[in-house]
């Protein structure tokens, strides 16, 4: 299937961004060339998830679709329970009704927005426990999404279980830069809760791409298939959380997947109430179908290569330039240090939104912010809270662009890069949301 793309002019985008309020999430589709805003449920499905379109079974309950995806996800997992739900903000909304309390402290590997945001919302914190190489743009560490177990001990030893529901690995861990996390890490982490009697869930949404660079780069698992490492991964955890927009290949959908029985029942009533009934969760019979089929071939060795290497190939391109992104090469995107790449704009005036803005105007390329704009106010301070880095990520859909889109991209950044100096100022809030801020906030030129 192939989608048209639209191109415009610079005087054209410099309107609409205006009009916009220059918040690159307002810009309708069709004014946007390249859309690196998310690689979630914005990739191509394949011929054989369409043909499993056309048979999905949609009874409301005791769907073979369902029963499909069940027994894939099992395979898969290993998990032996299965709640389907609409995404995977609603994946966390589910689980952490069930386990989330005032009070409570969620350790983790820099929690993606949602899951902090779902956090917070029932009065909670998260605390980022990841080795502080994660947060050294320019560092080459192969496991940047790894967990500092002394910091999390510290957190244990605060907090004890009576104040920490579970700790959340997060593969890859997104907001560190779609950094990988070892197999030797998560074992760690296993060993230490095990001692706290603390459970350990996974937010998956990114697995197999985890577990690509696994194989890659730790030596015991090279000639394991991405398969046995999935599994391997998983085998250390009470459950997970899944967004299935990314490594579920699906455009829509997300679920949990558990050991304990009991939990299941849990999530379950709110699941009900909030998704669905157990066997749909807010999705067709179809979405379920294609799931089974995305989540078979998303575990599949040369997707990944190929998916993998078309983001190298773009990273490499622009540390040619000079460029500075985030090192090693994630995942599913690459993350500009915006800091490095604009130093004459200050902290306040959110520097990786202006160069969103920049590479907007320039070529029509729509990225996200993952700095100032998305780290929001402190919750009791409602203070601005500067995370480590400020990053333009740039996130490739799987499946959908060519090598000639990489190309074009990292010229556009490299136009910019070269006109830095004239690059002085940034923007300033004119309105924004009490959480969440970065989906809707209206920026004005400083
Ligand atoms: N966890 C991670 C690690 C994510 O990256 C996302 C979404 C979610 C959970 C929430 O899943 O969108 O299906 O509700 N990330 C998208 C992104 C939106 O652009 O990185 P969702």
């Amino acid at each position: 299937m192939v989608e048209e793309i639209y191109q415009s002019t610079k005087q054209d985008r410099e309107k609409w961004i205006e009009e916009k309020d220059y918040n690159l999430f307002n810009l309708e589709s069709h004014k946007v060339f390249i859309d690196l805003l998310t690689d979630s449920g914005t990739g191509a499905m394949s011929d054989k998830q369409w043909s499993e379109m056309m048979t999905g079974d949609e009874s409301y309950a005791g769907s073979q679709s369902f029963l499909k995806l069940k027994e894939t996800i099992n395979t898969i997992t290993g998990f032996k329970f299965l709640l389907p739900t609409h995404q995977g903000r609603a994946a966390e909304n589910v689980l952490f009704s069930a386990l989330v309390k005032e009070g409570h402290v969620v350790p983790g590997n820099s929690h993606f927005d949602t899951t902090k945001g779902h956090i917070e919302f029932r009065k909670a914190h998260a605390i980022d426990c990841t080795i502080d190489e994660a947060f050294d743009s320019e560092l080459i560490h192969p496991f940047k999404g790894n967990i500092d177990l002394q910091k999390l001990e510290n957190v244990y030893q605060q907090y004890g279980k009576e104040k920490i529901p579970f700790t959340l690995i997060t593969v890859t861990c997104n907001s560190s830069g779609g950094q990988p996390v070892s197999i030797e890490n998560i074992r760690q982490v296993r060993d230490l809760s095990n001692q706290y009697e603390i459970p350990v869930f996974f937010d998956g949404a990114r697995f197999a791409e985890n577990a690509y660079f696994i194989k890659e780069r730790e030596t015991a698992f090279k000639d394991k298939t991405i398969k046995e490492i999935v599994l391997e991964m998983f085998s250390y955890g009470d459950g997970m959380t899944m967004s299935a927009k990314k490594d579920g290949l699906v455009n829509i959908g997300g679920f949990i997947a558990l050991n304990n029985e009991e939990l299941y029942k849990i999530c379950g009533n709110f699941g009900i109430i909030y998704e669905g009934y157990l066997s749909y969760g807010g999705l067709a019979g179809r979405d379920l179908a294609a799931l089974a089929q995305g989540l078979q071939e998303s575990t599949e060795y040369t997707y990944l290569q190929s998916r993998i290497k078309q983001i190298e190939y773009l990273g490499n391109k622009l540390i040619e330039f000079g460029i500075p992104i985030q090192q090693p090469i994630g995942g599913h995107a690459i993350f500009v240090d915006a800091v490095k790449f604009l130093p004459h704009v200050p902290r306040e005036e959110f520097p990786a939104q202006t160069l969103g803005i920049e590479l907007y105007k320039e070529a029509g390329i729509r990225g996200v912010e993952i700095g100032t704009i998305l780290a929001d106010r402190d919750p009791e301070t409602r203070e601005n809270r500067y995370p480590k880095l400020e990053l333009l990520r740039l996130a490739i859909p799987r499946r959908t662009y060519f090598q000639s889109h990489m190309d074009y991209i990292a010229v556009a950044l490299k136009n910019i890069f070269d006109r830095r100096d004239e690059i002085k100022s940034g923007y300033e809030i004119s309105w924004e949301s009490e959480i969440l801020r970065h989906f809707t906030v209206k920026l004005k030129k400083k």
